[in-house]
């Protein structure tokens, strides 16, 4: 594999970034065109609906350098699409424009691209590399694979934990763990999916609002797991000011509804619960979900297997007496300082695509 193929996918998949939560369902894609060792355009998927990164990434290229098209290099993220929905097939572009080598990281699992995107490109004879940094690449375009393969949200588990690995105080109230740096960083986060969800004795205790108000983009549908309906109806994930999903057991609806609230009647007691939940969501539209606590809810998505990855921010501060945090059974792939707290970062590899 080229150095230079790896450094222009890494730029494909920073110009990707820039369309997280921004364009669900779809999956989130940058592309760049390389002339002779110079970007001559580059774009990305910027809004579910809009123009695909390809056709960004071409319309980009100035007028003097269009005649260097014919003689480019096309980086995507993501294996270029060929069928028809809110836009036309990107590989329909790229044969028009006559672009000679397409290079991809992944394959793009929705059942009527998958293979198919490279396969035509082949058949018309552009030389197409697949799977230049092919892990990293996997791993952008893991919420929309497992949404179409899976038919469910990729699940992302978040806590906080004290320095001594506890997860709450023994009592049930809440107790602030993790930094100001960490807490923008977890708004940024609900930023990049379609919901958060909470226990109902978190929505209880802590009251949260789960918007992103310390962070600019678009603001998650909130998530409440309430089985019998029994919430009181001030809490701030009733304000009315966002969408919030109660989910309760079959059969036991709320009495009173708030606004912009909808109740979704759909679990079951026992273990498997998760699963009818990411099941009822996906429903919803949502492919990509944020967990957030407590522990017993996290518990539960660990034990069902429910989760894809997890972002575990453990704090300067030690708590001594409380409630253990959860345990995963992988080790973290990543850890990042965030000033005196530490993040570690894990993947479910059994989840992986
Ligand atoms: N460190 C962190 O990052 C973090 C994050 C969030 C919360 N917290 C803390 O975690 C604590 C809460 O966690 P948790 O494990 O106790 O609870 P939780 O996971 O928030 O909620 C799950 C509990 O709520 C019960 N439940 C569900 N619907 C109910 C209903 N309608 N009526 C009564 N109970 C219902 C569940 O019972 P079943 O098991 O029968 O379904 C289960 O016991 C709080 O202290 C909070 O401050 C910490």
């Amino acid at each position: 594999m080229l150095l230079e193929d790896q450094r222009y996918m890494q730029r494909a998949f920073d110009l990707a970034a820039l369309g997280k939560g921004k364009v669900s369902p779809n999956p989130i894609v940058g592309a760049l065109l390389v002339y002779k060792g110079r970007i001559i355009g580059e774009g990305y998927h910027r809004a579910y609906g809009e123009a695909h990164a390809e056709v960004n990434a071409v319309g980009s290229v100035q007028p003097e350098d269009r005649k260097h098209i014919p003689h480019a290099t096309l980086y995507v993220s993501l294996e270029p699409c060929n069928i028809h929905r809110n836009t036309p097939p990107c590989t329909l572009l790229i044969l028009r424009e006559r672009i000679p080598r397409v290079v991809i990281s992944c394959l793009d699992h929705t059942p009527e691209v998958d293979g198919s995107g490279v396969q035509r490109l082949r058949d018309a004879g552009v030389e197409v590399v697949v799977g230049v940094l092919e892990e990293q690449g996997r791993r952008l375009s893991n919420i929309r694979n497992t949404f179409v393969q899976q038919c469910r949200p990729y699940v992302i588990l978040k806590w906080g934990q004290s320095a001594d690995g506890q997860f709450a105080p023994k009592a049930q109230q809440q107790f602030w763990l993790t930094n100001a740096f960490s807490k923008r960083l977890v708004h940024k986060w609900r930023s990049e999916v379609d919901g958060v969800l909470v226990g109902y004795q978190t929505a209880l205790t802590d009251d949260p609002r789960l918007s992103n108000r310390l962070f600019n983009g678009p603001q998650p549908k909130r998530v409440v797991v309430d089985r019998k309906g029994s919430l009181p109806t001030d809490l701030n994930i009733f304000d009315g000011s966002l969408t919030t999903f109660v989910m309760t057991d079959k059969q036991v609806p709320p009495k009173f509804i708030p606004t912009n609230t909808k109740v979704l009647p759909v679990l079951q007691q026992g273990g498997a619960w998760p699963k009818q939940a990411l099941q009822a969501l996906a429903d919803q539209g949502v492919s990509a979900l944020i967990v957030e606590g407590g522990e017993k809810t996290l518990r539960a998505f660990i034990e069902s297997g429910c989760w894809d990855e997890a972002r575990v921010i453990e704090a300067a501060t030690f708590m001594g007496e409380g409630r253990p945090a959860p345990l995963l059974p992988v080790a973290p792939d990543q850890s990042y300082r965030l000033g005196g707290d530490q993040l570690f970062w894990y993947f479910n590899s059994l989840n992986l695509h």
